[in-house]
């Protein structure tokens, strides 16, 4: 069990990184002691920051050697809590944003080296300037950081084509408990040597090991795109559709985002900027985008004729292509500003699910249903990336309900939903992870030998419990 660090261990930290590497005013460490969506208010006596590999090494020797909790700190973007410490006060924070070099950049094999400090926007500039895409794509991203990315395994808009996060690493560096360095930051698609350590620490919200450093998968950028905003009935329309596309665009269907009309019209009123194109109103949403390296590929032409089949057919009711950049740019505004839009608004619950592509229309319907019994003080605003699978099936508190009785109805529901996405063979935390705020519903819920497997890991490789404790495993 970590224990308060004492006086000494914490001179001893704080000589660990040097002058300016740490933090121990209340003023100073107040942005680091509550999560994005304040859900947490923890307590800390000092936050380290360090700016190598070496000082994370030190840290964390220092803090296995005296059984002192370790929560690591990316860009505070997460919504499950899970970079802020409890309330005990006893735990030391490791914010990694001086880590933040882009180390190597390999543009013939495709891959470069950033440190987990990167911000996501820092990390798919430096790709851009060597002529290639970092595809991870997400609204936080000019404040998210690539180790929190790679340890919540983040997802985003544009997985339907190039995965999650996890599909994007080739190799990492990793500080264990210990401070032992595991250096495996090969840039190589192919390497079957035994097991693969790495992929333990993607997704593993820092309780593992800490990740300093990412060989990342580049890939070409695109130089022909084509995005729309298209108007539809009902979620069935947007399947149909989806395999549409599919089959005339194969994997140049990059991105396929579904928003329900309350969520456009959420958007349009509170974030500045934000305007809906398209003439007519229309229940539901989808934003479109396919890309191609190929210029040549003639993607407007392909979208604009497959969109008009599938209005002729009776799938599309109306759809607009963007016909510059700023357009393009305005459309995505309009669905990356949702989340600002639905804080603006009130109170929400949210959940983080996904399902397979084809239980979408599943979903939403019986999950409308259970919100609408449930929890009759809030709007369904269920929005997201349809194209792999995962609704962010929020809830926004009514104009007028009341506060506590909408808060009040968040457990309920939330089991209510968790047993729909189970019954649909999905999954309780699609990219947002578990955090503290997910512990207890996974541990109930997973499967009892994964979980078993879960918990050995995690004692053979932090065997005091110094690393992020309560977070991901509820204490067993
Ligand atoms: C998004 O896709 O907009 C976010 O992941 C979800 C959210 O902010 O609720
Ligand atoms: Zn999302």
């Amino acid at each position: 069990m970590p224990r308060p660090p004492s006086s000494a261990t914490l001179a001893e930290l704080k000589a660990a990184v040097g002058p300016g590497g740490w933090l121990d005013c209340a003023g100073d460490v107040a942005p680091y002691l509550t999560d994005f969506r304040h859900l947490y208010q923890g307590a800390t006596p000092l936050v380290l920051m360090p700016r190598s590999v070496d000082e994370v090494a030190k840290i964390l020797a220092l803090c296995d050697r005296d059984e002192v909790a370790v929560v690591p700190h990316g860009g505070n973007t997460s919504y499950c809590g899970g970079a802020t410490p409890d309330e005990s006060g006893s735990q030391i924070v490791v914010s990694m944003r001086r880590l933040n070099r882009v180390r190597h950049i390999d543009a013939a094999n495709y891959s470069m080296i950033v440190e987990a400090g990167c911000t996501l926007a820092g990390a798919q500039a430096a790709a851009r300037e060597a002529d290639r895409l970092f595809p991870l794509s997400l609204g936080s991203e000019g404040t998210a950081q690539i180790g929190g990315n790679l340890s919540t395994n983040a997802g985003g808009t544009a997985v339907l084509r190039y995965g999650m996060m996890r599909d994007l690493v080739l190799g990492l560096e990793v500080v264990l408990a210990d401070g032992r360095v595991l250096a495996a930051l090969k840039s190589l698609r192919k390497d079957n040597t035994g097991y693969d350590v790495k992929s333990l620490f993607i997704g593993a919200e820092g309780t593992l090991g800490i990740i300093t450093a990412a060989s990342l998968k580049l890939f070409p950028l695109p130089a022909d795109t084509a995005t729309a905003l298209v108007g539809i009935d009902s979620p069935r329309h947007a399947l149909e559709l989806l395999t549409r596309l599919r089959t005339a665009a194969g994997d140049q269907v990059t991105s396929f985002e579904l928003m329900p009309r309350i969520a456009v019209e959420m958007t349009v009123k509170y974030v500045a900027g934000v305007a809906n194109p398209l003439a007519f109103d229309s229940p539901w949403y989808l934003l479109i985008e396919l890309s191609s390296p190929n210029p040549n590929q003639n993607l407007t032409g392909l979208l604009t004729s497959q969109l008009e089949d599938a209005a002729a057919a009776g799938t599309v009711k109306d759809a607009m292509l963007a016909t510059s950049l700023a357009q393009a740019q305005a459309m995505w505004k309009l669905r990356e500003s949702v989340p600002e839009a639905q804080r603006r608004h009130g109170a929400s619950i949210k959940h983080d699910v996904s399902v397979p592509v084809s239980a979408i229309p599943v979903l939403i319907e019986k999950g409308t249903a259970l919100a609408n019994e449930l929890a009759p003080e809030g709007d369904v605003v269920s929005y997201g990336h349809a194209g792999d699978g995962n609704l962010h099936f929020n809830l926004s508190q009514k104009p007028g309900a009341d506060l506590e009785l909408f808060a009040g109805r968040t457990h309920v529901l939330e089991h209510a939903m968790f047993d729909l996405v189970e019954s649909l063979g999905g999954s309780i935390s699609a990219e947002h992870g578990i955090g503290r705020l997910k512990a207890g519903e996974f541990a109930r819920r997973a499967d009892p030998v994964e979980l078993r497997v879960m918990h050995e890991l995690k004692r053979a490789l932090d065997p005091k419990g110094i690393l992020n404790p309560g977070k991901v495993l509820c204490a067993n």
